[in-house]
């Protein structure tokens, strides 16, 4: 069927999805847009570094933290209570089952944590291997791309902060205002009924972002950062502080994991929302600056 022969419906459902895709859910494609320079340049080349950086980081992190697939609160490993461990277990008929503790329940996880196969052969190992690099099983250069990729993330995070600072985008953008928290009930609202701003509200993150974006970059970043540096014997014996200061090297270690899992799920939501939102605009916007603000209409119209 060509595309003249089509029921004017299907141009309307079309040119809604298109509509959605470019600029969000609760857009008007009637309503006129102006573009408007959103992110500059250091934003915009830190971010994408960092997301590369990241992703190198969680996936060879699951590849050293699979070396001993269990995580521990204190100084020590207590083999006998792991606050969350993956292991395999044997059933009857020889095949291997994935379990997974967290605390006192058990969940069986074949196929994903502790027990997956590779290659088409079944394996003990707590994540997947297609979850890990640089290969299924690589501990030594694991860690060579972990601490290589974690001084990138150090040095973009630094360059990033100072930048911000210095050219007004913390004080203007990330750092968040006491009406962030108040009106945090109404921000959500909002967001559940898929109402982004528009026009000059839509000109700065809303509250919700704020606080987000303030707590990955100024709270969790630093801290995966200094729970990294506290599982280092060298570095713990250099500034012991840093162990006590985490209640030891095993706690450390479930704060640096509970922070990388922070980081995925702040992503997950993260895209979500970009396309909720308006996935060509918000995507675009962060490549070359300039987003596109509609003008009339809606929430903060
Ligand atoms: C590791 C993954 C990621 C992290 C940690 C991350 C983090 C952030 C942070 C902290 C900001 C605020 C930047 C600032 O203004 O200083 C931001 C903004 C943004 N990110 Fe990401 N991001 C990630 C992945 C992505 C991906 C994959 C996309 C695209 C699909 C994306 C699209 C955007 C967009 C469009 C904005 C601007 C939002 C707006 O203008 O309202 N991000 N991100």
């Amino acid at each position: 069927m060509t595309i003249a022969s089509e029921p004017a419906d299907g141009y309307a459902v079309r040119s809604r999805i298109l509509n959605f895709l470019k600029y969000g859910a609760n857009s008007n494609p009637a309503d006129p847009r102006v573009p408007f320079y959103r992110h500059p340049i250091f934003v915009r080349v830190a971010h994408w570094t960092n997301v590369i950086v990241l992703t190198v980081m969680l996936m060879s992190g699951l590849q050293i933290f699979n070396a001993h697939s269990a995580l521990y609160w204190g100084y020590q490993s207590d083999f006998n209570h792991p606050l969350l461990s993956m292991v395999a277990m044997q059933n009857d008929d020889g095949s291997l089952k994935g379990v997974t503790q967290i605390g006192p329940w058990q969940f069986d996880t074949t196929g994903w944590l502790g027990a997956s196969q590779v290659n088409g052969q079944w394996a003990v190992r707590g994540f997947p291997a297609w979850a890990t690099i640089p290969g299924p099983q690589w501990l030594a250069l694991g860690r060579l791309w972990h601490f290589f990729f974690a001084w990138l993330f150090v040095a973009n995070g630094a360059i990033f902060a100072s930048l911000a600072v210095y050219r007004g985008h913390f004080r203007r953008d990330l750092k968040p205002k006491v009406s962030d928290i108040t009106g945090l009930p109404a921000e959500i609202a909002h967001h559940a009924k898929l109402q982004f701003p528009k026009g000059e509200a839509a000109k700065t993150y809303n509250g919700i972002q704020r606080l987000t974006y303030f707590t990955v970059i100024f709270i969790i970043g630093p801290l995966i950062v200094l729970t990294g540096l506290t599982m280092s014997p060298t570095l713990d014996s250099a500034f012991p502080f840093l162990p006590w200061l985490f209640g030891g090297r095993q706690s450390a270690r479930t704060i640096h994991f509970l922070c990388a899992f922070s980081f995925v799920l702040f992503f997950i939501v993260h895209i979500v929302m970009v396309v909720l939102s308006g996935t060509w605009n918000n995507v675009r916007a962060m490549i070359t600056g300039t987003y596109e603000i509609e003008q009339a209409g809606g929430r903060h119209g």
